[in-house]
């Protein structure tokens, strides 16, 4: 087959999947055939990583054999506590927690069985222990002790309990499950394809997850939603947005939380998370802050040509203000778009296992070819080792 150029492979299917779909131009997102607004306003995040899981909605019987399952593995190994304490205090929370998740696999006595029934079983182990993680972590790095985890609690509440060590309420709980549901998986974004090439070569889950980790950490993919809140802290007040948003659309900045590069309509995943935001604004105390985003969307919505353009609020709008009123500090947002993508990232490794091909896409070479070897001995500090025009123009390329 002709290779074809596609850089950002845009342009390019890279796998099946059954797990999403995603319909850009109409604002559709589903889980294996059901609508993402659905599953946010009635299922749950124990729910929805069995669905991507097996294909189809659990029965009763075994959503709680599940739950079951997922609450036996909230805790880690002692010695995790240990590597949790060894990293320095000063460590974003995202490189603390690729650390974290790959140092979960030394202590898993099957990180190397590679069987459908074993990844099974650590895909459980990894959705159940990245939210302990990160609770964790942001405990040892503000210097407080450890809170043990809750096998009688959901994973959402799990984590708010292991964070701050009070009890959730059941509308914080409900609120970090809905933004759990909502990031669970996306089609073949950036950490998920990461994850999927590394599988493909059959290395383990342990490297896939903690591959994903970092793919998610970069500000294009999942660090969004933390920008979006020091935009809201920055303007500070309801009376200063129409000043700040003109300000910025006259300079030609993009505002952040808008946008999104599959989506031109209205993000599915945001019309559910607006209503349920400013309820959990409204019972937090932070309604003003949530005034201050419905005053942004409308600025921007009346923009001249911004719905031509396709320029709607994304899910990070939204969940930005959920995660602030659930008083999480803005470096843990995007570790709660991990603890939820791990269970797209582990379905998918296992879907990539089943109908496994290495994954291995071309470069173009734009280098030199033919040069003749000289011996180091004859080459000149700051010069090139070719009058070739095409070395010249390759490293004036690298400088
Ligand atoms: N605010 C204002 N204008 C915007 C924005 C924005 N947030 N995003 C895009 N535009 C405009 C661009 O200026 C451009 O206008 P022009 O055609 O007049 O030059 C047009 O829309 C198209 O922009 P592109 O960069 O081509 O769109 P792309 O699809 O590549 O960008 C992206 C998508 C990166 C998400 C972009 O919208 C953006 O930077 N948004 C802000 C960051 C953000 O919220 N990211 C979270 C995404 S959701 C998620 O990851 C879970």
């Amino acid at each position: 087959m002709p290779l074809i150029v596609d850089k950002g492979l845009g342009n390019t299917i890279a796998a099946d999947t059954t797990l999403s779909f995603i319909d850009g131009a109409k604002g559709v997102l589903e889980y294996v055939g059901y609508d993402i607004d659905s599953l946010a306003r009635n299922s749950t995040f124990e729910e929805t990583t069995w669905l991507l899981w097996n294909g189809r909605l659990p029965t009763a019987r075994e959503l709680a054999a599940f739950k079951v399952e997922l609450q036996r593995e909230y805790a880690v190994d002692a010695r995790m506590l240990d590597v949790v304490r060894s990293i320095p205090r000063t460590a974003a929370p995202m490189d603390a927690l690729r650390t974290l998740v790959s140092a979960l696999g030394h202590f898993d006595l099957e990180a190397d069985d590679s069987s459908v029934a074993a990844n099974k079983r650590k895909s459980t182990r990894l959705v159940a222990k990245t939210a302990t993680l990160v609770a964790l972590f942001d405990r040892a790095r503000k210097g407080k002790s450890f809170v043990a985890s809750d096998a009688t609690l959901s994973l959402a509440g799990n984590f708010l309990w292991m964070l701050t060590g009070a009890r959730p309420t059941a509308s914080m709980e409900r609120a970090l499950d809905v933004c759990l549901v909502l990031h669970a998986d996306h089609g073949l974004n950036a950490s998920t394809f990461a994850a999927r090439v590394t599988i493909s070569t059959q290395s383990d889950m342990y490297s896939a997850a903690t591959t994903a980790v970092g793919t998610l950490k970069g500000p294009l993919h999942g660090g969004a939603n933390q920008e979006v809140m020091e935009m809201l802290l920055e303007i500070g007040d309801f009376a200063k947005v129409d000043a700040y948003i003109a300000d910025k659309l006259a300079r030609k900045e993009r505002i952040m939380g808008f946008g999104h590069r599959v989506y031109k309509a209205y993000d599915p995943r945001a019309t559910y998370l607006k209503t349920f935001a400013k309820q959990v604004a409204a019972d937090t105390g932070n309604l003003p802050l949530y005034e201050m985003t419905r005053r942004i969307e409308e600025i921007v919505l009346a923009q001249p040509n911004i719905i031509e353009k396709g320029i709607f609020p994304n899910v990070d709008f939204y969940s930005a203000t959920t995660y602030y009123s659930l008083g999480l500090d803005l470096d843990l947002f995007t570790c709660m778009f991990a603890a939820s993508r791990m269970s797209g990232w582990t379905g998918h490794c296992i879907e990539q296992l089943a109908a496994n091909k290495l994954i291995r896409p071309h470069a173009d070479y734009t280098g030199p070819h033919g040069l003749t070897y000289q011996p180091i001995g004859q080459r000149i500090d700051g010069e090139t080792s070719s009058s070739s025009p095409s070395v010249k123009t390759a490293m004036s390329v690298l400088a």
